[in-house]
């Protein structure tokens, strides 16, 4: 059942083109531009009536979440809260009835997500849930549920449920920025005809999958990385470090590329592979210092940049071409490499990847 692949991750990297057609394709018309929510149980009064959005998750799902924050901050103007749910859980927070609460999670029994929703429902919370397993506990006690349709996910480390959950957040982002009127029909049609271009382009760094495994090869004998992105980008670069480490048990480190200053540029020297996200945003320029600063200090880049970006390419060790997309949908198309070259040192040291030591598929106990 691992349909011809090595391992259920790889095959999991592999379906996420269809993995996201799957996640959007009964929600949107594609010529009118509406998007049929008919899962989610908020009028458009009660959604007009919100003052926050709060979603609680764990590990890759978590950052899904920051990505989600990002989304829904630009696209609806509601300020929006992240948590881990070992830590909302606990700290009392502040969430009432209008608050939307979103849980993540692609198992749905994730137990501090759990508690954190049942916490947020006690405070009054308005309830969604962005789940992969049908009929799970999260999904059960959620007030409405969008389900990511992903399949299956068998690989510990979670890839397909991750790019679906992007999906989710950005096509619940678009419907509350309509129901808001924040978003015109035109603009809603041209977020959506973005979204549809995705699944080719998701194929396209697919294609670069023997590249990535050469690069693997040159840096599997590392001891540390160091993931770096800005802004929409840096859930990006921590969910490349989590990857990492989840299955090759190589230390990594995910950092916002402006926080290297305040202590990480410390661990650069020339041993240390440095994975940056360059490709061209508000922040690009920033970014391109920030790669300076690591060359300057003989750490070896690995860009994940556009093809024919040739400010990133004529600066550092290695490239890895995406192509170009939206700022908001860019990070569904960022995180496959790093899922590839993961994927790919793991194999070539040697682990089992499908099933990391030390490591559940989903977390039912604290
Ligand atoms: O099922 P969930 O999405 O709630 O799981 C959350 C985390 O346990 C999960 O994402 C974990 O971090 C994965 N091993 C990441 O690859």
């Amino acid at each position: 059942e691992k349909a011809g692949y090595k391992h259920f991750m790889l095959k999991e990297i592999f379906e996420q083109p269809r993995a996201l057609i799957d996640t959007f394709r009964h929600r949107v018309d594609p010529h009118g531009g509406e998007i049929i929510l008919e899962e989610f149980h908020l009028n458009p009064d009660e959604v007009k009536r919100l003052k926050k959005i709060t979603m609680v998750a764990c590990g890759t799902s978590f950052h899904a979440a920051l990505v989600g924050k990002f989304m829904l901050e630009s696209l609806c103007r509601l300020p929006v809260e992240v948590d881990l749910g070992s830590e909302f859980r606990y700290r009392d927070p502040f969430v009432d009835s209008q608050t939307l609460l979103i849980s993540i999670s692609q198992s749905g029994e994730t137990a501090d997500t759990l508690a954190g929703l049942r916490e947020a429902k006690t405070k009054g919370a308005r309830s969604l849930a962005i789940c992969n397993a049908v009929g799970s506990s999260i999904a059960r006690e959620s007030e409405s549920v969008f389900y990511t349709h992903a399949g299956p996910e068998i690989g510990v480390a979670s890839t397909k449920a991750f790019t679906t959950q992007l999906v989710s957040l950005y096509l619940i982002g678009l419907y509350l920025a309509k129901q808001l009127g924040y978003r015109q029909p035109d603009q809603i049609q041209q977020n959506l005809q973005a979204l549809f271009k995705l699944p080719t382009l998701l194929q396209d760094v697919l294609d670069e999958n023997r590249a990535i495994r050469e690069i693997g090869q040159k840096y599997m004998k590392a001891n540390n990385f160091l993931y770096l992105g800005r802004g929409i980008h840096y859930p990006i670069a921590l969910e490349g470090a989590l990857k990492l480490k989840e299955i090759s048990y190589i230390h990594a480190e995910g950092y916002p590329a402006g926080e290297m200053k305040h202590g990480p540029i410390a661990l650069i020297d020339e041993h240390l592979p440095v994975v940056v996200l360059a490709t061209r945003s508000p922040v690009f320029e920033k970014m391109m210092s920030n790669i300076e600063e690591v060359i300057a200090r003989r750490g070896r880049v690995i860009a994940v940049s556009e093809s024919d970006n040739d400010t990133v390419r004529e600066k550092v060790e290695t490239t890895i071409p995406v192509p170009e997309t939206s700022l908001e949908l860019s990070p569904i198309l960022l995180v496959l490499p790093l899922q590839l070259l993961a994927y790919h040192i793991a194999d070539l040291r040697g682990t089992d990847v499908d099933q990391p030591r030390n490591l559940a598929k989903s977390v039912t106990v604290e």
